[in-house]
């Protein structure tokens, strides 16, 4: 039998209503590009309730209103506030965004190297920062597009902001990969797997088996050399695997690892991920951007952590930045910046 509610049933109800909404700590996030990975990262900063308003941008017309129509009528399936809204290159939209993560430019093809990528999204990349923080100046700048650790200079270079707010993704995916085939080897939840990794995202990416844990348990107690070996080999290659089965890369990790980044910003978290960060001189690197763990809350990077490295990781290390300052220097034989 229907019962009328009574006057404290509509009391309960209001609080709950009230309860559901989030104060919002921010206002406005934009992603621009509504590819894979944007679609996506915009999809999970709008599941996570991270701001009022989430901005997708494209230079394609309607992409972006599509995808985000699209989006927001999951709302009320899946329970958030988030608004969604998709733009074609209108960058007034944007105004006022506290992040900005850039996604814009093509992906690799099978046979592609990151780096072949370079000469079209550098130009991407610089556009399209320069027109986002006109209207954003206080941005914080993610840049996902690639080669992620020289597209992160662009924009580092185009945007004229510290470094410690113009940073990129990719430790958080590597080492997502990495926990990944870590759990299937042990069949354990991935959660409760620990790890760092360094260097640049590519393959001459540094996975650190000797700082992976399993809940404090290492990892080098629990798989032999052989199997670890493997894993990190794997994991390096981990982009490309997923190419080969795809034909094009991969997005729902990569979405999902952009906007782990900005819940940590946008709560604050002071949480300890590895991530494309300038170096001025740590781990004996300068003038570099390159993988390290750094420590991330609302202000952008907090601190860059210097970890012990042995011999062997320092000189893979060495190599790694080694590799990423030639494409750093193709990008500055371009000359875009001058
Ligand atoms: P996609 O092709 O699906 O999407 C790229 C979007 O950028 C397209 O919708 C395109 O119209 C848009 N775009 C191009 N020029 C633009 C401009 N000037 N302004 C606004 N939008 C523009 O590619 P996907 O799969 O989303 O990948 C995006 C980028 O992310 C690629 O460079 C890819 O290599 C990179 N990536 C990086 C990862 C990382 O770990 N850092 C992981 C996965 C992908
Ligand atoms: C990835 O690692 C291709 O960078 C892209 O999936």
């Amino acid at each position: 039998m229907y019962n009328k509610p009574n006057i404290i049933t509509f009391a309960v109800m209001k609080q709950k209503v009230k309860r559901k909404k989030k104060p919002y700590k921010m206002q406005k996030i934009t992603v621009i590009g509504a590819g894979n990975v944007g679609a996506t990262c915009a999809n999970v900063i709008a599941h996570k309730d991270l701001a009022k308003e989430v901005v997708l941008l494209d230079v394609k017309e309607g992409i972006a209103e599509g995808k985000a129509l699209d989006i927001w009528q999951t709302a009320a399936i899946n329970h958030f506030n988030t608004r969604v809204t998709g733009v074609t290159n209108d960058y007034l939209k944007t105004k006022g965004s506290g992040i900005i993560v850039i996604t814009s430019g093509i992906p690799r093809k099978p046979g592609m190297s990151r780096d072949d990528l370079i000469k079209t999204n550098a130009n991407i990349v610089k556009d399209v920062t320069e027109k986002a923080i006109k209207y954003s100046p206080d941005a914080i700048i993610i840049v996902v597009s690639n080669p992620l650790d020289v597209m992160t200079y662009a924009a580092y270079k185009a945007s004229n902001k510290s470094s410690k707010k113009v940073f990129g993704m990719a430790g958080t995916l590597d080492t997502g990969r990495y926990r990944a085939f870590i759990a299937n080897a042990l069949h354990v939840t991935p959660i409760d797997i620990h790890a760092m990794l360094l260097g640049g995202h590519g393959d001459t990416m540094v996975p650190l088996p000797r700082y992976t844990s399993i809940n404090g348990i290492p990892i080098t107690q629990l798989l032999g050399k052989d199997e670890i070996d493997k894993i990190v080999e794997r994991t390096k290659k981990g982009g490309g695997e997923l190419v080969n089965l795809m034909g094009t890369s991969a997005w729902y990790a990569p979405g999902a690892a952009a906007a782990q980044l900005v819940e940590a910003i946008v709560d604050d978290q002071k949480k300890i991920v590895p991530l494309c960060a300038y170096l001025s001189g740590e781990y004996g690197l300068k003038d570099v951007f390159l993988g390290v763990p750094v420590k991330l809350g609302k202000d952008g990077i907090e601190e860059i952590i210097e970890i012990d490295l042995d011999k062997d990781e320092k000189k893979l290390l060495e190599t790694s930045a080694n590799s990423v300052k030639s494409v750093m220097k193709v990008l500055d034989d371009m000359n875009l910046f001058d």
